[in-house]
């Protein structure tokens, strides 16, 4: 992070509080174009679906729908989200294993698309089309090929079961379906799992009788990082299989990333205060406010590293001080064995924080701190404020004391 300076972050300290999260849309859009143009350098036919669940930050969602990006929701809850930010219909992508019923028909009467996923799924589409004869429906399926995965998914149709051949047969039968996608999404960020996984889709698209209009390779791409692939190094393999399968196709199918993390890590950078050091215990403590809940650690069990503003008095060098934070849980630990100076009143920034940390914070202990955005004119913009007590407690029946 380029980022704020000591004083603004002071400032900023004084009139929020003592940890909030800071957003960065130009580092977002940054790290969109990067991978957009990474992927249409080789293949010019490539699509971004941006990934809701990982940051549905609206400023994230709505810079994303900006920037050309399909939505890739996977709930009703997040196509309330893409109406209320005016997100066309038409840019929706419905994946997941539980399709509220609601929103499986409102989705495709409005155009998007609906990737199936089991046999409820196919159940819904069913019952729906024969009721709008005359209008055309946007259908993908989401795949599974259990020889791919290190571990068995549960998720999508296996191209060799009975329900993947019962619903393509179905698609290609019903003359106002749109073959929109097939849709493979697996974990794995090594360019070998990626490179499998495009040519798996592409081979199975290939074998069909009808080519979807769309070849969806899902998320699970790594967040830029010096240890991790770059968009160039994805692109030189994935597009590389696709641009050599389709060139010489007159209709190419498209072919879409949903990523998450690779473009909304970099977004999120999270502010805290060292609040104690505890030395007269079996090992040096420092108390944040903060909690692995705020990081992306509640994915993985990463040691998260912090920079450090200089803000506290009573400076002292440390060899191996571990970084708690404020919940009950022995194990709510930030940082592992940081060495350096430190002091209560220190500042810590945790930088790449953007995936899936506010979105699975739970109201464990303490509400949400507020999400900053410092906007180009110097002017601070409250994303959203600090949660109080209220919010958490307020959807619960009325409970004062006379009627629990
Ligand atoms: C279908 C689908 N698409 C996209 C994503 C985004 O993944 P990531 O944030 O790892 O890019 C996920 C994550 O689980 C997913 O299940």
């Amino acid at each position: 992070m380029s980022g704020p300076g000591k004083e603004l972050l002071k400032k900023l300290r004084s009139l929020y509080g003592e940890a909030f999260y800071i957003f960065d849309r130009a580092e977002f859009n940054k790290d969109f174009n990067e991978l957009i143009s990474a992927f249409r350098a080789i293949y010019p036919n490539t699509y971004l679906a941006y990934s809701y669940k990982t940051n549905y930050l609206p400023q994230i969602v709505a810079a994303a729908d900006a920037l050309g990006s399909f939505a890739e929701i996977v709930s009703g809850m997040e196509f309330y989200l893409s109406k209320k930010l005016a997100i066309s219909p038409k840019k929706i992508i419905f994946n997941g294993p539980y399709k509220e019923a609601a929103t499986f028909k409102e989705v495709l009467l409005k155009g998007g698309a609906v990737n199936i996923d089991n046999e409820r799924d196919f159940n819904l589409l069913k019952e729906l089309l024969p009721l709008y004869p005359q209008h055309i429906f946007n259908i993908g399926v989401r795949l599974n090929f259990p020889e791919l995965s290190s571990s068995p998914s549960r998720f999508g149709l296996d191209p060799k079961g009975k329900i993947f051949n019962k619903v393509i047969e179905f698609i290609y039968e019903n003359k106002n379906i749109n073959f929109f996608a097939l849709h493979l999404h697996l974990p794995g960020e090594s360019l070998e799992i990626w490179e499998k996984k495009a040519k798996a889709l592409t081979n199975l698209a290939k074998s069909l009788k009808k080519m979807p209009r769309y070849l969806d390779l899902g998320g699970g791409l790594a967040a830029p990082a010096r240890d991790k692939p770059t968009f160039k190094q994805y692109a030189g393999r994935i597009a590389a299989i696709f641009k050599e399968n389709f060139a010489t196709f007159p209709e190419p199918p498209g072919l879409i990333l949903e990523p998450g993390r690779a473009i909304a890590s970099r977004a999120l950078t999270f502010v805290t205060t060292v609040l104690d050091i505890k030395e007269e215990i079996s090992k040096p403590a420092a108390l944040v406010l903060a909690s692995r809940f705020n990081l992306p650690a509640a994915m993985s069990r990463k040691n998260h590293w912090p920079l450090i503003v200089r803000c506290g008095e009573k400076v002292k060098k440390y060899r191996e001080i571990d970084i708690y934070g404020y919940t009950c849980m022995e194990g709510d630990l930030l940082t592992r064995n940081f060495s350096g100076l430190l002091a209560k009143g220190d500042m810590l920034i945790y930088q790449n924080v953007g995936a899936y940390s506010l979105v699975m914070k739970p109201p464990f202990i303490l509400p949400n701190f507020p999400i900053l955005e410092l906007l180009p004119d110097g002017s601070i913009n409250v994303i959203r404020r600090a949660e109080k007590a209220a919010d958490i407690f307020g959807t619960y029946a009325p409970f004062e004391k006379q009627n629990v």
